[in-house]
C-alpha cells in the first residue's frame, strides 16, 4: 500500500518540481493539484476497502470460480472472499502476480478448467482482467502467462463480465460459457469452436460459476440458476446471493428462512436427531427442524436455544437431552416444548466429558453410552454413563482431513463435510474404511432442495 501511495504522490512532491523558473511560480497551483489529488486518492481508497469489508451487506462479486479442492473464491475489486464465511483477503495474497501485470485491481471474470480429457488445462484456474488471461496451477501463474485472451481463446472479446466451465454432458461438448452484457458465447475447448447465443430469459452475469453440478448468474448481489446449453432460469429467481453462498447473521428481510437453511451450500455445524427421530440441523444463527412426519421448520437458535445464541460446533442426543457443545463449554436441554436449559449449565467440555474443547462433531448410537467426539483427525469415545466420563479408544479418522457434523440414526452413521455426508453402517466401518463411499447431497437428500 505504501508503495502503491508513494508512487501517486511522487510527482506531487515539490522536489519533484522545484528545477525551473516557471514551475516556480506555478508551485502553489500544483500543490493545490497535488492536495486534491491526494484527497481524492485517499477518498477511493477508504471507500474501496470500507466496501469490501462485509459480504453480508450484500456485494456484487466480480467473478466467482472454485479453487482446486472445490472451495469457492469469490472476487471483489482487489479482494477475496474464499469459501462461505471469514472475511476478504487481498487477491494478490493467494495470486501474487494478478497485481503485477495490472494495477486496476480487480478481476473480470473466473473460472476452473475441470476436463480431465484436456491434461494441459485441467485443474487450472483462469482469471480475465481487461484484454489479459492468466492461467494458475495450483495458486502458480504458468509460465507465458498472462496472455492475451485473443490468443488462448480466439473469439472471445476483452473486458468480459463473467466466465463459468461448462463439461460434458452438462454442455454438448467440453466448453467455457464466457458473458459479455447480454451476449453469450459458448467456446469448445477441443476444436476452440465459438458458438454466439442468446440467453433471453437471463439477466446479464456480473459473475458466474458452476456448483455441485448446477449453474449460476449472479448480478448484482442476487442470483439466478440457469440451464448451461439454453440459458433458461426455472423457479423463483433471482434470489439473493447472500442467503445461499454466505453465512451471515443477518440475512435480506425478503429471506424466506426455511427455503434458505433447506437450500443453502454454506456447511452445517451441527447436526442430531432425537429419540423421537426428530432431526436437528444447525448453521450459524439458524436450525432446521424435521419431525418424523418429513415436515421441516426452520428458527434462529436464539428462539429455542436461547442461552446458546447461535454458531453451535457439535450437538449430540443422549437420554432425551440435546448436548450442544459451543467452544469450551456445553449447553444441555431436555427435549421438549419449549425445550429447556438445565441449571449448572453451561458446563467446560472437559468437566463434562473429560475432553478438552472445542470439538468438531459428536453423536450418540441408539441404546448405546457412547458419545462418539471428533476432534480434528481424531475420534474419541466417552462412556457417557461413567462418572467422571473420560474419552477413550482414540483412533484416526484417514477419511476426511475435517468433519463439519455427524449423526447416528437406526441406519447408521451419516458423516458431514460441506455439501455432501456419507453414510456408514457402524462407526467401526466409518473408522476402518479407506474409502470414501457414495458422496450425498445435504440439501437435496436432507432437505429436499434440489437447486
Ligand atoms: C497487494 O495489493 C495491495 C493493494 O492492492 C498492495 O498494497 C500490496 O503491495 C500488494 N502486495 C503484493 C505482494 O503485491
Ligand atoms: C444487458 O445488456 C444489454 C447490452 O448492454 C443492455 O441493453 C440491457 O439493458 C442489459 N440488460 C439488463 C437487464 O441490464
Ligand atoms: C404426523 O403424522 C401422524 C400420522 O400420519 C399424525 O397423526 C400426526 O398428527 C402428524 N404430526 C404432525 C406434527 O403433523
Amino acid at each position: 500500500m505504501l508503495q502503491q501511495q508513494l508512487r501517486y504522490l511522487l510527482p506531487c512532491s515539490p522536489t519533484y518540481w522545484i528545477r525551473g523558473q516557471v514551475v516556480m511560480t506555478l508551485l502553489p497551483h500544483i500543490l493545490f493539484i497535488c492536495l486534491v489529488l491526494a484527497l481524492t486518492w485517499a477518498q477511493d481508497h477508504h471507500q474501496h476497502h470500507a466496501a469490501v469489508l462485509d459480504r453480508c451487506k450484500g456485494l456484487e462479486m466480480d467473478a466467482v470460480a472454485v479453487n482446486e479442492e472445490g472451495i469457492p473464491y469469490f472476487f471483489k475489486g482487489d479482494h477475496l472472499f474464499k469459501g462461505f464465511h471469514g472475511k476478504a483477503e487481498l487477491s494478490n495474497g493467494s495470486f501474487t502476480e494478478l497485481d503485477d501485470h495490472h494495477h486496476l485491481g480487480h478481476v473480470d471474470a473466473a473460472f476452473r478448467m475441470h476436463y480431465e480429457d484436456d491434461p494441459t488445462h485441467h485443474d487450472h484456474m483462469f482469471f480475465f482482467l481487461d484484454n489479459k488471461v492468466f492461467r494458475y496451477y495450483q495458486h502458480k501463474l504458468e509460465a507465458g502467462y498472462p496472455k492475451d485472451i485473443s490468443e488462448v481463446f480466439p473469439g472471445i472479446p476483452d473486458h468480459l463480465d463473467a466466465a463459468v466451465e461448462c463439461p460434458k454432458p452438462e454442455c454438448d461438448e467440453d466448453s467455457v460459457i464466457f458473458f459479455k452484457k447480454d451476449d453469450i458465447y459458448h467456446y469448445n475447448v477441443k476444436t476452440k469452436a465459438v458458438e454466439k447465443k442468446e440467453f433471453d430469459s437471463m439477466p446479464n452475469c456480473t459473475s458466474a460459476f458452476r456448483f455441485m453440478e448446477h449453474y449460476y448468474c449472479f448480478h448484482g448481489h442476487m442470483f439466478s440458476k440457469f440451464d448451461p446449453k439454453t440459458g433458461d432460469v426455472h423457479g423463483k429467481y433471482p434470489k439473493e446471493a447472500r442467503d445461499y453462498f454466505m453465512r451471515c447473521s443477518k440475512f435480506s428481510d425478503e429471506s424466506d428462512h426455511l427455503e434458505r437453511e433447506r437450500c443453502s451450500r454454506v456447511h452445517l455445524d451441527a447436526i442430531t436427531s432425537d429419540d423421537d427421530g426428530d432431526l436437528y440441523a444447525f448453521r450459524g444463527h439458524h436450525f432446521i427442524r424435521k419431525d418424523n412426519n418429513d415436515t421441516l421448520t426452520s428458527n434462529s437458535i436464539e428462539s429455542a436455544f436461547k442461552e446458546l445464541h447461535s454458531e453451535v460446533d457439535a450437538v449430540f442426543s443422549y437420554q432425551d437431552h440435546l448436548y450442544m457443545i459451543k467452544d469450551d463449554h456445553v449447553y444441555v436441554y431436555k427435549v421438549g416444548e419449549p425445550h429447556t436449559h438445565l441449571d449448572g449449565y453451561p458446563k467446560p467440555v472437559k468437566e463434562e466429558l473429560g475432553i478438552e474443547g472445542p470439538i468438531d462433531a459428536a453423536f450418540v448410537c441408539q441404546d448405546h453410552h457412547i458419545a462418539h467426539i471428533i476432534k480434528g483427525k481424531d475420534i474419541y469415545d466417552v462412556d457417557m454413563s461413567a462418572t467422571p466420563r473420560a474419552p477413550s479408544n482414540k483412533r484416526p479418522i484417514s477419511l476426511l482431513n475435517k468433519v463439519d457434523a455427524a449423526m447416528c440414526g437406526p441406519g447408521g452413521v451419516k458423516v458431514i463435510r460441506g455439501n455432501h455426508f456419507y453414510h456408514f453402517d457402524s462407526v467401526m466401518l466409518f473408522v476402518a474404511s479407506r474409502a470414501l463411499p457414495e458422496q450425498h447431497k445435504v440439501s437435496l437428500e436432507l432437505f429436499g432442495c434440489d437447486h
